[in-house]
């Protein structure tokens, strides 16, 4: 068969791997250690919460009937946008209304939107980029351009600076004397708190790209996929950023919803306007059901409750033990962990690797624990740069007992390696 650009390039890359290994791994029977995707905690309070939503969805005249039945706008639907602007004006102080808001079928359809919504040809013949200004930086991006060039061509992405922490950790900072937004930018993109690293930018990173967004006369994107206000899986000290230039990306799947594919993209109303154009001649409509789940927890605010009281308060907790289970393993190795500081997931970075991290990651997959290598997440990133080939991903997201059995087999694996043939 003879396939377009665009069906050449639907040959897959890292994120159809990390999908494809979870797949197999849950259709396995159970022995892999899935150290590698991003699916949520299953947390007790947030799974009663979602059960006394669906009774009452049940129960309450044909609310189910409709939710089922019929096929709401392509924005989404009305109720729940008309909940969730009441939500962010009322209780966060946003300066947004219902025509700020449209839910797409989980965010990552949502970012396959806006990133081809301004990067790729414009009508002036130029080729615009989406600029990243740190990376590593969210690997679901990485394949979402239709234009631009294969693949990942579609980004630029800035290497970080290195804060070296002490007591063995690091911290990636946005190289804000170098953010260079040329007139091939079309917009900048962040994900905050960041998968694949736990990093959380802060006020003053988000303040300086914000306005030099906005100096540049491009969006500003923002993933808060993993942050404010909900599921605010977020421990260190941030702000929650949205002004009229932001495009601020929210999603109920790490709440503990994946399955539903809700995700909600806050914007002015001439991008909203788009995206629901796109959803129209893509889905048709928006789903309906974890929007007619989660309308309730929007109302009264208990979605914010939760996400302060039970999810985040749960994920800090675990990533703290499994930091804590990792530092003990590797001891004297010179492994370094970024600084933790909100989402779920740890990164790892091995210094002087005598292998790569994909080898390492095959290494454990023999072993039945499964992490993401980190090469996958420097996209667009124009230098080659050792350290890209020196990382990993890890979830803490699963059981206890997984990911403690995991770091062992992992720690040990890590000393083998160092320990050379
Ligand atoms: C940073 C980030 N953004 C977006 C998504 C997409 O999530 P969903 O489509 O489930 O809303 C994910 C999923 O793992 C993510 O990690």
């Amino acid at each position: 068969m003879r396939f377009s650009d665009f069906g050449e390039r639907a040959k897959g890359g890292g994120i159809l791997q990390l999908m494809d290994d979870i797949g197999a791994a849950l259709a396995g029977g159970g022995d892999m250690l899935l150290l590698g995707g991003g699916n949520p905690a299953h947390l007790p309070a947030v799974e009663q919460a979602l059960r006394r939503a669906m009774r009452r969805l049940m129960e309450d005249g044909d609310a189910f009937e409709r939710t089922v039945g019929d096929y709401d706008g392509p924005r989404g639907n009305e109720a729940f946008i008309g909940a969730l602007a009441e939500l962010l004006r009322g209780q966060l102080g946003w300066p947004v209304g219902a025509d700020n808001i449209a839910v797409t079928n989980g965010s990552q359809s949502g970012f396959f939107t806006l990133m081809n919504l301004f990067g790729g040809k414009h009508a002036d013949g130029a080729r615009k980029k989406i600029l990243l200004p740190l990376c590593p930086e969210y690997i679901g991006y990485s394949e979402l351009g239709i234009d631009g060039g294969a693949g990942e061509g579609l980004f630029r992405a800035n290497k970080p600076r290195i804060e070296l922490l002490g007591g063995g950790f690091f911290k990636y900072r946005v190289d804000l004397a170098r953010l260079d937004i040329g007139g091939d930018t079309g917009a900048l993109c962040v994900s905050r708190p960041t998968n694949p690293t736990g990093n959380v930018l802060d006020d003053f990173e988000m303040q300086t790209l914000a306005a030099a967004a906005r100096q540049a006369g491009v969006p500003f994107i923002v993933d808060n996929a993993y942050g404010l206000p909900f599921p605010g899986i977020v421990f260190s000290p941030a702000a929650m950023h949205h002004d009229a230039n932001t495009i601020t990306c929210l999603s109920l799947s790490k709440l503990g919803l994946p399955g539903a594919r809700t995700g909600i993209i806050v914007a002015a109303p001439e991008v909203i306007s788009r995206i629901a154009a796109v959803t129209a001649s893509l889905n048709l409509a928006t789903g309906s059901f974890g929007q007619s789940l989660a309308l309730e927890l929007i109302r009264g605010g208990e979605i914010l409750q939760l996400s302060a009281d039970e999810v985040m308060p749960f994920y800090r907790a675990r990533s703290r033990q499994a930091a804590g289970w990792l530092r003990d393993g590797l001891g004297d190795l010179p492994v370094l962990l970024h600084k933790p500081e909100g989402g779920i997931f740890l990164w790892l970075w091995f210094q002087d690797f005598p292998i790569t991290s994909a080898d390492f990651y095959r290494r454990l997959k023999a072993k039945n624990v499964l992490v993401v290598p980190g090469e996958h997440f420097f996209f667009g990133l124009r230098e080659d740069w050792p350290h890209r080939r020196q990382c990993i991903r890890l979830s803490y997201a699963q059981d206890e007992a997984t990911v403690q059995k995991g770091i062992e087999i992992l720690t040990a694996e890590a000393r083998a390696v160092y320990a050379g043939p």
